[in-house]
């Protein structure tokens, strides 16, 4: 048994690309390295630091992930498995997943936050390719938490709804694939997030996401992308996820 499941957590949230500050915002009772965890990955990408925080948020028992392992690392969509079914096995009946994205949505623009209502897989891979067993067919209809979306829309102020879109990344979308995402009914694209709520649903656990739009999508905004350009605007709307995380949590009941 370990301390995750000793802990018995009720929510689990991932910290996505600059908003990995909110686990101080978490009354810890212990922080474990992934490494120390079986299962958990190991990470590549430089600002995710790769800890689990285990504490409270008011009165919500929590785990906080900080930082997460994407497909384009190695090229395998299942690199969260491990984790997600650590975090459902421990208890964990809800997985809030973060991450920094492109708006495809003119009245979204840097800065703004959107509360996931579904998404499109772009990628044409699973988390579950290899999975045996009937559990493999996961019904994806209200995979956001339908409830769940209502209380982050009402923790924060302007909490923008939309599709997200999952690209495999590391490059980032053409302004031809954006153009083709915003016909296919996206509003927001990224390159995580999808494959954790696939397997956050196969475990059972409720589902609810949150984008922190970092930039206009390629194409839509006059600048050019970077990872660093996410991080620095990551960065600066940090403070506004942050309290809008601090209330769902308070909340949550
Ligand atoms: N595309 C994909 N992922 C992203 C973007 C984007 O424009 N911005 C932040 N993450």
């Amino acid at each position: 048994m370990t301390s995750l499941d000793r802990f018995k957590p009720r929510v689990a949230v991932v910290l996505g690309s600059g908003l990995g500050g909110f686990a101080d915002d978490v009354d810890a009772v212990e922080t474990i390295p992934y490494g120390d965890l079986p299962g958990f990955p190991t990470l590549g990408v430089g600002s995710h630091v790769g800890r689990l925080v285990l504490g409270h948020v008011g009165p919500t028992k929590v785990a906080v992930l900080q930082g997460r392992a994407h497909y384009y690392e190695r090229g395998r969509a299942d690199e969260m498995k491990g984790a997600i079914r650590a975090l459902a096995a421990a208890g964990c009946e809800t997985l809030l997943l973060t991450n920094a994205a492109g708006s495809l949505r003119l009245d979204m623009g840097p800065g703004a936050v959107m509360a996931i209502s579904d998404h499109i897989n772009f990628t044409g891979v699973n988390p579950l390719f290899g999975d045996t067993g009937d559990s493999r067919f996961v019904d994806m209809v209200d995979a956001y938490d339908p409830k769940l979306r209502v209380a982050l829309r009402a923790a924060g102020d302007d909490v923008h709804e939309g599709v997200y879109i999952w690209f495999s990344g590391p490059s980032f979308e053409t302004p031809a694939e954006i153009r083709a995402a915003r016909t296919l009914g996206a509003d927001a694209v990224g390159m995580s997030t999808v494959p954790e709520t696939i397997l956050a649903r196969q475990a059972g656990m409720k589902v609810a996401g949150l984008s922190l739009m970092t930039n206009y999508a390629a194409g839509l905004g006059g600048e050019s992308l970077s990872h660093e350009q996410t991080l620095t605007v990551a960065n600066e709307a940090a403070g506004k996820v942050r309290r809008l995380l601090r209330t769902f949590l308070e909340r949550y009941s």
